[in-house]
């Protein structure tokens, strides 16, 4: 009965010292393990006499009972105790400020041409593009640009090889697209794309620019049509409150040609250092398609006419935002470019 006594005490002294799961874990196999020391009181009860085996057998079984609820008692308070650690170690602090997520916004160049597609696009128009490395052939010959024709060196050219070049003017496709189409008319395309010229980079030049080219064929096309259509583009893209102005120019493809003009954006038509003291800015080129255009393309000029137009989207840009170098369209300062949301 000693031994029982002295053994508990031990035991009981032993457990509540322990300091992990582990440790328990141990004390467990070494107390109640089928070797373990209860184990080994129980082995004892042979040599006692018939008399004291169920009063020592009784002990024992208390003594196995206590222990058993006091290690389950001790492995419950760990557990708790590192759910409560692993609680405290994943703490998220809301109260932090979160990070900032920046959101991107489209580039002014990418919101006016967008806006000029979407229009003639409600307008019945199809967006076409052409590829940017291009062929003589339709940058110049079928654009009425022959070889040796001086027109060819206002137009500064990238060439790649002797066939080939980077476009210098979106009427590359506009040359293409009556070639691909002249079975298949009438034709009303709308023809974004970058364009190339040897230029000198300074405020208003780029070497690499953006322009729209619109072409519409059909019988019976007047420069009437052209003019109504720049009218709701112009009204459209600048504001319903602009006017805009022919005047005559010389294209090579075009013929009459004209520059068009719209009310100065900063005086409004009053004059202005911005426009000269002409109330005008210029904003494009168009015209009638010329007939040998036509001719060159397959299309029977006769029956055929039709308008086409220019427009750089830089200088659209410019104008309607106030942005008065054209570099700055191209060197991604985010202090700028951010300035362009859109939400649509
Ligand atoms: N291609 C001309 C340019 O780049 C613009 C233009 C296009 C003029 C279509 C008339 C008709 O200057």
């Amino acid at each position: 009965m000693k031994k029982i006594e002295a053994l508990k005490t031990v035991m009981l002294t032993e457990i509540t010292k322990v300091n992990s799961l582990a440790e328990i874990e141990t004390l467990k196999i070494k107390y109640l393990g089928k070797k373990g020391e209860i184990q080994g009181l129980m082995q004892e009860m042979r040599h006692l006499s018939n008399e004291e085996r169920p009063q020592f057998g009784a002990l024992v079984n208390a003594l196995k009972n206590e222990v058993e609820t006091l290690i389950t008692q001790k492995v419950d308070e760990f557990i708790q105790a590192e759910v409560l650690n692993q609680i405290n170690a994943e703490h998220i602090d809301i109260t932090l400020p979160g990070q900032n997520l920046e959101v991107g916004n489209q580039h002014p160049l990418t919101i006016v041409e967008n806006e000029i597609c979407e229009l003639f696009e409600s307008m019945g128009y199809a967006v076409v593009d052409g590829p940017e490395v291009e062929l003589d052939l339709y940058n110049f010959e079928r654009a009425n640009i022959p070889e040796n024709h001086p027109a060819r060196e206002m137009q500064d050219t990238f060439f790649i090889d002797v066939e080939r070049l980077l476009r210098t003017h979106t009427t590359a496709i506009q040359t293409r697209v009556l070639e691909a189409e002249a079975e298949n008319l009438p034709i009303k395309v709308i023809c974004p794309g970058k364009t190339y010229r040897r230029d000198e980079d300074d405020a208003t030049h780029s070497h690499q620019f953006i322009q729209i080219e619109g072409l519409l064929i059909d019988e019976n096309i007047k420069m009437t049509d052209l003019k109504g259509t720049l009218e709701v583009l112009v009204k459209n893209v600048f504001g319903s409150d602009q006017e805009i102005r022919l005047r005559p120019s010389y294209f090579q493809f075009t013929e009459p040609s004209v520059e068009v003009d719209v009310t100065c954006f900063n005086c409004k038509g009053s004059g202005c250092s911005v426009c000269k003291q002409t109330g005008w800015i210029e904003l494009l080129g168009a015209g009638m398609v010329h007939p040998h255009v036509l001719e060159m393309a397959g299309i029977d000029s006769k029956k055929y006419s039709g308008f086409a137009f220019g427009i750089g989207v830089d200088r659209a840009v410019m104008l309607k935002y106030g942005v008065n170098d054209i570099r700055s369209l191209y060197t991604n300062d985010t202090r700028l470019l951010s300035q362009f949301k859109r939400f649509d």
